[in-house]
């Protein structure tokens, strides 16, 4: 307890904060050093199988199609992703030091911020795609070329960055005047908002807004494109048919629904203390769980990424075998 106590002294002397701590896992004190190893684990299991899912998608030729190049970019947003998060709370759980500065808190606000609303965007580009394949295949290949994947690929970025520079410079204007114990384990929106000493009654409703605004329209693109696949899926005669157009987008729609399950189960949870450690375990979900199993899942289930995948260990195996020959 002594490093919690370190930190609340100081604030009150000041005008403004210059550093926040981070509560996290509080009443789980004696299970510091497992929650460490389980997140490290975690950690690296989803640096390397969303690395893998990059390399496969960018070296496979087969894979150069509008579908996998999302996945590529998914992949790729989820290593930073988890990034923003995970490396700053296995820091503070091998060392015990909770405090954060607040430079680095609004960074991780921001950076965070950003990637779920990318995130938001490339999961309703990639059902859009998969709309257009079930629901318009003929169509399919005139309106789902490469420029028009890259540009929902790269207006996906675009916008969610844009549009999350401009609520975190708003968030880093207002006064916080303390307490500074951030009731979380990263720094999110709503828990920061709530130290300020500003009133934050009209920045609550802007950013619900806001917040709204980005993710409202993403999360209701893919419901209708889901909407469509399905009731197009059901129309098949045939079962073995009705499979095959599923099996393309199984994967996704478990994606899909982990997050933004997760994500609506947080943000619409009412914030009473009692609620708060479910608040905790539920972002849990779709900060470190999602990222983890999008690999996962996208190998164990999909055909094309499971023969990549087997390819890629059989060169790999040959390589290694012709490279010990010639040390012989
Ligand atoms: C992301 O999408 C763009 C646009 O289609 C593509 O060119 C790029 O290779 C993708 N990135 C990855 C890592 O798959």
């Amino acid at each position: 307890m002594a490093d919690l106590e370190k930190g609340t002294g100081d604030w009150r002397n000041q005008t403004s904060i210059t550093e926040f701590i981070l509560l996290g896992f509080r009443n789980l004190h004696e299970l510091q050093i497992p929650l460490f190893l389980l997140f490290l684990v975690i950690y690296i299991m989803t640096m390397a199988g969303n690395i893998l899912i990059i390399a496969l998608v960018v070296a496979d030729q087969h894979l150069h199609t509008p579908m996998y190049l999302f996945l590529g970019n998914l992949s790729c947003l989820e290593t930073c992703y988890s990034s923003t998060i995970l490396p700053r709370t296995l820091a503070g759980l091998l060392t015990g030091d909770r405090t954060i500065s607040f430079i680095e808190c609004i960074t991780q606000l921001y950076f965070f911020g950003s990637m779920v609303s990318v995130e938001c965007c490339l999961l309703s580009a990639m059902s859009y795609d998969r709309y257009l394949a079930i629901c318009k295949p003929l169509y399919y290949a005139a309106l789902m070329n490469n420029s028009v994947c890259f540009r929902l690929a790269a207006g996906s970025w675009v916008s969610g960055f844009v549009a999350c520079t401009i609520t975190t410079c708003w968030i880093s204007q207002i006064i916080y005047c303390g307490p500074n114990e951030i009731d979380h384990f990263f720094c999110d929106y709503t828990p920061l908002v709530k130290l300020s000493c500003s009133d934050t009654h009209l920045m609550a409703l802007v950013i619900f807004l806001f917040t709204s605004i980005l993710t409202l329209p993403p999360f209701l693109l893919t419901l209708a494109s889901y909407v469509c696949i399905i009731a197009t899926i059901h129309r098949i005669p045939s079962t073995a048919g009705r499979q095959k157009a599923f099996s393309t987008c199984s994967s996704h729609l478990i994606v899909v629904t982990i997050f933004y399950g997760t994500l609506i189960i947080v943000y619409l949870l009412p914030d009473t203390d009692t609620l708060r450690d479910l608040y905790k375990v539920f972002s849990l979900f779709y900060t470190v769980l999602t990222p983890l199993v999008n690999p996962l899942i996208y190998s164990l289930r999909n055909r094309e990424v499971k023969e990549a995948l087997r390819k890629a260990a059989s060169e790999a195996m040959n390589f290694i075998t012709n490279s010990n020959l010639f040390c012989m």
